[in-house]
């Protein structure tokens, strides 16, 4: 059975039972601020199960099914294995205070074994036994003993049977879930041989979760309004399973791909299993970065942008060097979209912006791969030494430090891979801290800035903090004129505002033409001619999401929130002040656009009295 049939026989499945059918939404969560892509189907539910939002008034049902485009950066390590995908697609039915376990259960049962007549001795069942915040599941219990023999029913603590949330806080719960039992034999555990072992016997293959419960950043558990349903089966490991194969690389999902990449021997001479492993890492990581490219994501040096940096890159590193060819790499796109197109239309849209923008990081990339590596780790190495900061390595050997690495990331474009790849070793886990680090240094100053721009200092005169509240206002029209001059892609990556000048840090691949730079001074002072007001308003965050304010500080807002309207043509969270009116900023002029690190620009403007 074909991936289109297995996709469209679960929607069929969950039409005939009264619930409605969404659309996958993007892996770019742009109203939710708590998390950098979308990982599971629930995403673009959560307003429902938060009880922010009514279903019964926006979708007109209370019960779903979907298909929804999933991406998990957790899992990037795992990928070359046989069950683990970065991209994938996400087999889910949903319900918002309608039904709940007895029918979740239910219905799943019914699925796999009358719809896809899956043997019955292979499935096995997972339960939350319980912790000091939430008694043991018994109920579920007592469901699965109607389907399963008691002994296939196995209960384990938060670290398998607790789902979410994803992000800091959010809706989460117990859950459930189905494996599939592969050969029956246990491994040398013996009867410790049970879902969960890594032996490779289970596959996990259904996730039901039960949420009722919301996790806020304190850490504190409380119950939501209504008890959801959240479930989700990897449609590229039921494949597996219904293809009869060993892993998901085998499944129709891949098998082109897959093909396509060891006929062309482009990883050198190198065993089999490397072979194979490196064929997988490239097939999820160019279908990785096709999806994430379809929604909107540019290369960046930051957040999504850094994910989808690092995927690319990641494949090209697989590649023996001077094979790598971006006409290969357009071709293996071009498999993706003919394989997806039919149930993602808007990929042939997006194809060639999807190519435009690989070619661009090809290009920047391969110049990186050009450097002398050696002579240039060997600088960084001695800088670090003289700066006596962090770690110390020495100037020779083939250590790094996370920091050597982050500033041969940062600095040169070379990715941790592929310093690995030619034999530097370092801690991976300590280089990811150190890149969270820099984000978060980098959130907070613009926060900072961000909470008033340094307005309140004493130390400013009356005239220069009233040049400096012109500034602050005219970077929000410029922000809105980037994204309407640029597309909606651009996004504020910080600002920073003194009594000479504004300066304004967005994520974008080129440079900009002067015939854009043009354009968007213009807009800003037609937009400023119009002597729009500058109004502001309290309300929650969620409501200031749902009206369409812009919101780049993750994670650190309040949950109310003032937001701050040009007229109707600029609208941002934000903490002022303002002027009243434009009228009041005065004549606006863009000094300078240059890079001001990989994937990000920078415009420094000056405004006249
Ligand atoms: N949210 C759960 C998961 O991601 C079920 O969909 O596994």
């Amino acid at each position: 059975m074909r991936s289109e049939k297995i996709r469209k026989k679960f929607i069929d499945f969950f039409l005939k039972n009264k619930h409605k059918l969404v659309e996958s939404s993007s892996l770019w969560p742009k109203d939710d601020a708590s998390v950098l892509l979308t990982t599971a189907g629930m995403q673009q539910f959560k307003p429902f199960f938060l009880g922010i939002r009514d279903p019964q008034i926006d979708l007109n049902s209370k019960i779903f099914v979907s298909s929804q485009r999933c991406f998990r950066t957790s899992d990037i390590d795992e990928v070359g294995d046989a069950t683990h995908a970065t991209f994938f697609e996400m087999l889910g039915n949903f319900s918002i205070g309608a039904y709940f376990k007895d029918e979740a259960i239910n219905l799943a049962w019914k699925f796999l074994t009358k719809e896809l007549h899956l043997n019955i001795k292979k499935l096995w069942a997972t339960y939350f036994i319980g912790d000091k915040n939430v008694k043991t599941d018994s109920e579920t219990v007592k469901i699965w003993k109607k389907f399963l023999p008691e002994h296939r029913i196995i209960g384990y603590g938060a670290h398998d049977n607790w789902w979410g949330p994803p992000g800091k806080s959010g809706p989460c719960g117990p859950c459930s879930e189905i494996h599939y039992d592969f050969t029956s034999q246990p491994c040398v555990k013996k009867e410790k041989c049970l879902p969960n072992c890594e032996c490779g016997r289970f596959m996990e293959l259904w996730n039901l979760v039960f949420m009722e419960y919301y996790l806020d950043e304190a850490g504190k558990l409380s119950k939501l309004p209504f008890k959801n349903i959240d479930t989700g089966m990897g449609l590229e490991r039921l494949a597996l399973i219904m293809q009869k194969k060993q892993n998901i690389f085998e499944t129709d999902l891949y098998s082109t791909l897959m093909l396509k990449i060891r006929q062309n021997k482009i990883f050198g001479q190198v065993s089999e299993i490397e072979d194979l492993i490196r064929a997988r890492i490239v097939s999820d990581h160019i279908k990785g970065s096709v999806f994430l490219l379809a929604d909107g994501i540019n290369f960046g040096n930051k957040e999504q942008g850094y994910i989808l940096r690092r995927i690319f890159r990641r494949a090209l590193d697989q590649f023996q060097l001077p094979n790598i060819d971006l006409n290969f790499i357009f071709e293996l796109v071009d498999v993706v979209i003919k394989k997806y197109a039919k149930n993602f239309k808007y990929l042939n849209h997006r194809r060639q912006d999807i190519l435009d923008q690989m070619k661009i990081e090809f290009d920047q990339y391969s110049k990186v791969l050009k450097l002398n590596i050696e002579a240039l780790v060997k600088k960084i190495k001695s800088e670090n030494s003289k700066k006596q900061f962090g770690e110390q390595t020495g100037p020779s050997g083939r250590h790094l430090s996370a920091h050597e690495v982050f500033v041969l990331y940062t600095t040169y474009g070379l990715s941790p891979d592929r310093l690995k790849k030619i034999g530097f070793n370092f801690n991976t886990n300590e280089f990811e801290k150190e890149v969270e680090k820099h984000q978060a240094i980098s959130r907070a100053g613009a926060e900072k800035k961000f909470g008033g721009h340094g307005l309140n200092s004493s130390k400013l005169s009356p005239e220069q903090k009233s040049k400096m509240t012109r500034f602050h206002t005219a970077t929000h029209l410029l922000h809105q004129a980037l994204r309407q001059v640029l597309g909606k892609t651009v996004k504020q990556q910080g600002s920073d505002i003194n009594y000479e000048r504004l300066r304004f840090d967005f994520d974008y691949p080129q440079k900009l033409t002067q015939d854009q730079i043009n354009q968007v001074e213009k807009m800003v002072n037609d937009v400023i001619k119009k002597n729009l007001p500058v109004t502001f308003e309290k309300m929650t965050l969620a409501e200031a999401i749902r009206r369409g304010a812009l919101a780049f500080f993750k994670e650190k807002y309040p949950e109310n929130v003032t937001v701050y309207s040009i007229g109707d043509f600029s609208k941002e969270i934000c903490g002022g002040p303002h002027v009243k009116n434009t009228s009041e900023i005065g004549e606006f002029k863009i000094i300078s656009e240059k890079s001001s690190s990989a994937g990000i620009r920078r415009i420094k403007a000056s405004i006249q009295p």
